[in-house]
């Protein structure tokens, strides 16, 4: 589209006043003829797409990613090669349950989805600001969702279906502690951290490979806002967190954080007493130490919210050689929903959107559909001819498939449901807030949202989940609720 020439229609032909439209008399019934009027409010009629289903409001920035120190030993990943090697990259920061007019400050986890367009194409870390996760079994990714968003019949938000889930899917505890901590109000997206919270597989040249968790620590410092200031900031100014994004970045604040990795072997993994493929559990720092590697900074606003934050389509299942996902249910079940959500939300050829496009990625076998507009691999072959043959690369016949994972077993139907287990490391959390002073205000923050509760049994049951968390938890709760 061209910016310098005149106002026109779509097809270029020039509109002399845009306000004003053909009709018999004055004012007159209007004419079909009209193309301008009609070009204009067609267009208008389809200016929305389907909102994220998950994570609809958010804000995002493009930035660089630079390596700080040398990971060789762990990754053959491209990107992280060399120390001081720089990768351009775009970041979304969202909520989660709201829909895309909703409030920055909701008690939510945050999402934290940054795609690096490396020389060995597109990687995309889509993270949230929550080293842990509600579920970890996938088909309760949808049920769970539910549940937090809108009741059926009335179409409010429900405290009674919000907690009816939680108690019973206690699994979700480790995460309800973070989310009723302050952190679950963070001020603004700056002052969090990222979290991988999956485990994920950082390979070698030989095949041989770490499982890993990254951290992105902010520089700016952990910042958070208590219960009713995020309440107040909801009414006041919605988009707090965004505007706080926007206009740091415009006064030259470049937001940033530093990259850690976790590592651990295999076989250390087996020794463990939880599972490195469950979502809801945390890595001990003190055992498995952050390791340095990488500083990710937001420096360029984007010139159109639409084209770059609303278009953007990020994967777990975009990847690079050298880095894998795990075996975790939950991760693997999202390498299939993220494409195929952008197949809906954006169409076939969403990858084209010049936000999402890969400057090395080359496959003529990916062709046509609609809104085809990248010159469509022009005269290529559509399939592997022996006239025209493609270059392949050596390496494992399919992209994050390494040989040295081997799995044998018989064909069951899992539900890894939870048992007293799950309370540890939330106990553990309870006991470090009692250092760092946050008890006061998990307590009051559940209480907030849990007297919103009709149902007398259902508060008591929320009452007695904590109270596995802690006695002492519990009864405060169970006195304040
Ligand atoms: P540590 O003293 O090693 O770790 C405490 C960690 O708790 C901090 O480093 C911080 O993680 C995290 N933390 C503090 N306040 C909050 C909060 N409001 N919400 C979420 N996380 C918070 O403790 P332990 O090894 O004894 O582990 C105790 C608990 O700490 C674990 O059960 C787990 O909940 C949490 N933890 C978190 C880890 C992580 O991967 N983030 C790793 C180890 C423990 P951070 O540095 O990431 O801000
Ligand atoms: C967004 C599905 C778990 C982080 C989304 C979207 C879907 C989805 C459908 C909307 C994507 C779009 O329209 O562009 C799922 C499913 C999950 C799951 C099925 C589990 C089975 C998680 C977990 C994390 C996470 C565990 C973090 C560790 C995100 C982020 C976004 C997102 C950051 C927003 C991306 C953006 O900014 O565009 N998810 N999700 N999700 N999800 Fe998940």
């Amino acid at each position: 589209m061209s910016n310098n020439g005149p106002y026109s229609t779509s097809n270029g032909c020039p509109v002399f006043n845009p306000y004003a439209s053909q009709m018999i008399g004055t004012p007159g019934p209007l004419l079909l003829q009209d193309t301008h009027l009609i070009d204009l409010i067609a267009h208008f009629d389809r200016e929305r797409i389907p909102e994220r289903v998950v994570h609809a409001k958010g804000a995002g920035a493009f930035g660089e990613f630079v390596v700080t120190d040398d990971v060789t030993d762990l990754t053959c990943a491209d990107f992280l090669s060399t120390v001081g090697k720089k990768t351009k990259t775009f970041t979304r920061f969202s909520t989660v349950g709201g829909e895309s007019g909703s409030a920055d400050t909701a008690r939510d986890p945050r999402g934290f989805a940054t795609k690096f367009y490396t020389d060995e194409g597109i990687i995309d870390w889509v993270y949230n600001n929550t080293p842990v996760f509600f579920i970890r079994n996938p088909s309760k990714f949808p049920l769970f969702i539910h549940t937090q968003k809108r009741n059926p019949q009335t179409h409010l938000k429900d405290a009674d279906m919000f907690w009816d889930y939680l108690v019973q899917n206690p699994e979700a505890i480790h995460q309800l502690m973070i989310l009723f901590s302050d952190r679950g109000t963070p001020d603004g997206v700056r002052f969090m951290n990222g979290y991988s919270g999956h485990t994920y597989k950082w390979v070698k040249k030989d095949g041989s490979f770490n499982y890993v968790q990254i951290h992105m620590i902010t520089d700016q410092g952990i910042k958070n806002l208590n219960n009713e200031e995020a309440l107040k900031l909801a009414g006041e100014n919605p988009d707090h967190s965004q505007q706080d994004l926007f206009e740091s970045i415009q006064k030259g604040e470049y937001p940033s954080w530093t990259c850690y990795v976790q590592v651990m072997t295999p076989e250390q993994a087996e020794k463990l007493d939880f599972s490195i493929f469950d979502l809801t559990k945390v890595w001990s720092h003190k055992d498995f130490p952050l390791r340095r590697f990488g500083k990710l900074t937001l420096n360029k606003n984007p010139d159109n919210y639409f084209a770059d934050v609303e278009q953007a389509a990020f994967s777990p299942s975009n990847t690079v050689p050298g880095w894998e996902s795990s075996a975790d249910p939950v991760l693997q079940s999202r390498l299939f929903s993220y494409p195929d959500t952008h197949r809906h939300r954006l169409g076939a050829n969403f990858y084209q959107i010049p936000v999402n496009k890969c400057p090395v990625m080359h496959n003529p076998f990916m062709r046509d559909g609609p809104m085809c507009v990248d010159g469509n691999s022009g005269s290529e072959p559509n399939y592997p001819s022996s006239f025209k043959p493609l270059n392949y690369s050596k390496g494992p016949a399919l992209a994050g498939v390494s040989d040295h994972e081997k799995w044998v077993g018989t064909a069951t139907a899992f539900h890894w449901s939870a048992t007293d287990a799950e309370f540890k490391q939330a106990t553990a959390l309870w006991n470090v807030f009692g250092k760092t002073g946050q008890q006061d205000a998990l307590v009051h923050n559940v209480v907030a949202h849990a007297s919103n509760i009709k149902s007398a049994e259902l508060k008591k049951a929320v009452v007695d989940m904590f109270g596995k968390v802690s006695p002492e938890l519990g009864k405060r709760l169970g006195a304040e609720l």
